[in-house]
């Protein structure tokens, strides 16, 4: 596969930020001669462009989280390729936090990784609670969180460094109503200004909330 490479400068798809095709990856279980090959991914593709909210939907077990990993880079294709035009940041639908570190803590260790200064991480954070209503939690440890205020912070450290592009995995599962509203309001505010967002779910309520819907199905894509 290829590895994740810019789109070049003044092309002709100077709208796509990430495109993604020919995308094919097989898990295989267990050992000879119960081994078992179970065909995931087969031709898979999408793209981005920027302004775009665009859902990816299928049912439990298609394979959009393999899907996902392989498009952050955090998973081999056995074959395909992915372009990046600018930033990206990702939310595992399986937070990965640190349990004994409070949220201001997470946000101090994610900052110094995505290398933003302190000026700019502590403006980000503090925009991030705010929007997200979670800044009561700030000197709580992860592990002591519930599971919808683990999953706030766990959408806020994708987005403390404002990616160009966001993939996001099942983001408002554990949200309640007030949070799934505001979380459509963070979404749309970056529509705005130009970034993409793809959310991953295996529901999709509010279809108008999309630009565009594509559907993964037997290892490959097609619009709904
Ligand atoms: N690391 C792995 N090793 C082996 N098989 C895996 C692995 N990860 C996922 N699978 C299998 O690949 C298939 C797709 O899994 P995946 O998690 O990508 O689906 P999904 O569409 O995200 O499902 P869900 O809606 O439940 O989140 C499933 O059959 C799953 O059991
Ligand atoms: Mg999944």
């Amino acid at each position: 596969m290829d590895t994740i490479g810019n789109l070049p400068a003044g092309s002709s798809n100077v709208g796509v930020v990430l495109a993604a095709s020919g995308i094919s990856k097989t898990y295989k279980q267990g050992v000879w001669p119960f081994r078992r090959r179970n065909h995931v991914l087969e031709g898979a593709g999408l793209s981005l462009n920027r302004g775009e909210i665009v859902g990816l939907v299928g049912e439990n077990g298609s394979g959009k989280s393999t899907l996902m990993q392989i498009l952050v880079g955090a998973l081999p294709a056995d074959a395909g390729s992915v372009e990046l035009h600018g930033s990206m940041g990702y939310c595992p639908q399986r937070p990965v936090v640190f349990e004994r570190l409070t949220c201001d803590e997470h946000f101090e260790l994610f900052g110094v990784a995505y290398g933003l200064t302190r000026e700019e991480r502590r403006a980000a954070q503090a925009r991030l609670y705010d929007d997200l209503d979670f800044a009561r939690y700030a000197d709580e440890r992860a592990d002591r969180l519930s599971g919808g205020t683990l999953a706030k912070l766990n959408l806020a450290l994708a987005l403390l460094p404002d990616p160009m592009v966001l993939l996001l995995d099942e983001p408002y599962a554990g949200f309640d109503w007030d949070t799934y509203l505001r979380f459509w309001g963070m979404v749309g505010r970056r529509r705005e200004s130009g970034q993409a967002v793809l959310v991953i779910s295996h529901f999709i309520a509010d279809e108008e909330r999309f630009d565009r819907i594509i559907e993964l199905r037997e290892g490959r894509t097609a619009p709904k």
